[in-house]
């Protein structure tokens, strides 16, 4: 099993995918123009022409990528291809040579097993949050935030 470079094709079971977890509270929903201007970050894996997990590396600053939409269609999850995804948002940001990745996210001991761990989410820079504000939970953010460290000069503080 593979992760892939999403397809235009893809997008709309993307955002499918993705606002189907969002409109029950389990992530953020994403417009479909949000994830057309977007797809050159998404990963996805196939079965078929189907798209049955996907997830998305966004590069926030020179030093800081976000790992968002990791999401795995029901009946499908349980068979590494959330693992899968994950890994290849990591490589990616190793072959990028950012410093530190982050995740917001409810799932937080499904990250834990690449290495992130939890972090204050006030310790995420300010220019992070742009997107939080069309959050509806927005100010009251209940995700945990975690940040996996990818190289030891890394200026965060955690
Ligand atoms: C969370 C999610 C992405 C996991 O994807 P998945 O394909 O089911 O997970 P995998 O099969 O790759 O699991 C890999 C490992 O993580 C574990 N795991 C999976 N989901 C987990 C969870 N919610 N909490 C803790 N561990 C979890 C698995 O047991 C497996 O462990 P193993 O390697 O020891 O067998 C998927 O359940 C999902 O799409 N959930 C709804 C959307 C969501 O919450 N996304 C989270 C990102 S914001």
């Amino acid at each position: 099993m593979n992760a892939e470079k999403a397809r235009i094709a893809d997008v709309p079971q993307i955002h499918k995918l993705v606002n189907g977890f969002g409109s029950r509270g389990l992530m953020l929903s994403r417009p479909l123009s949000e994830i057309y201007e977007n797809m050159r970050d998404f990963f996805v894996v196939r079965e078929g022409s189907a798209v049955v997990g996907c997830g998305a590396l966004h590069i926030c600053w020179e030093d800081l990528v976000e790992v968002k939409s990791v999401a795995v269609l029901e009946g499908n999850q349980g068979k590494g291809i959330g693992a899968v995804v994950v890994e290849a948002c990591i490589e990616e940001a190793n072959r990028l040579e950012v410093a530190d990745v982050f995740v917001l996210t409810y799932e937080p001991e499904f990250f834990t097993r690449f290495g992130f761990i939890k972090v204050d989410l006030m310790d995420l820079p300010r220019k992070v949050w742009g997107e939080c504000q069309r959050c509806p939970k927005y100010p009251d953010c209940d995700e945990t935030a975690m940040v996996l460290k990818l190289k030891p000069q890394s200026k965060a503080k955690w």
